[in-house]
């Protein structure tokens, strides 16, 4: 499966997707690394492993529309199988995602459905929530609301701020991604009604 991974930062996800899709019998390639900011410091990461970049900087674009419009004819060249969304800050129109039904996936830093969009750490411990983690569901229109396809949950300490929720999050959101895309990837996991279900191959 050629897969194309879309960030906006430090691309840490993305490296322990690429790094992941090195192993022998891994079901997915990396076919290009998108960003919508030149200044992403995971186009270096992505470079240094041969991993083909491309920037789609918006403030190059008018609008919204045709910075999609020049991403999606991109996606039209690379045709990539499965999208993987990774610490990418932007949200996609529903004509882009229409146009990619069901083969764009995001990972989320809480667990899904609570605390969709943005701060989540700093809203799970003003809630006094004594678990968090990170979810990996497949995009859909509304923000943060897809088919949940995995999760990961890691204690809220008592003694945590949104930074050290933030860092023991991330560790577990970079085994938990790689393993979903395999899920995915290889074929295991199928939308019913709303709902990602998983039957791993033996
Ligand atoms: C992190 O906050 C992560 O939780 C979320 O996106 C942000 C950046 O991730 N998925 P990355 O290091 O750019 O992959």
């Amino acid at each position: 499966k050629r897969v194309v991974v879309f960030i906006s930062g430090g691309g840490s996800n993305m490296l322990t997707l690429a790094r992941a899709c090195e192993a022998p019998d891994w079901p997915a390639e990396i076919a290009c690394v998108i960003s919508d900011k030149a200044s992403a410091g995971g186009l270096a990461k992505a470079a240094a492993l041969g991993i083909p970049t491309r920037v789609f900087e918006r403030k190059e674009f008018p609008d919204k529309a045709a910075h999609e419009a020049a991403i999606l004819s991109a996606l039209d060249e690379i045709r990539p199988d499965l999208i993987c969304l990774a610490g990418y800050m932007r949200l996609l129109s529903a004509d882009f995602i229409r146009r990619h039904e069901g083969r764009i996936l995001n990972i989320h830093p809480s667990l899904l459905p609570l605390f969709p969009g943005l701060h989540t750490h700093q809203r799970a411990i003003d809630a006094g929530m004594k678990i968090a983690g990170c979810s990996v569901h497949v995009v859909t229109e509304g923000m943060d609301e897809g088919p949940i396809v995995a999760q990961a949950a890691v204690p809220v300490l008592a003694t945590d701020t949104a930074e050290t929720l933030a860092a023991r999050v991330l560790t577990v959101e970079h085994q938990l991604y790689p393993l979903a895309l395999r899920l995915v990837a290889e074929g295991s996991v199928r939308l019913e009604d709303g709902r990602a279900v998983t039957t791993p191959s033996a």
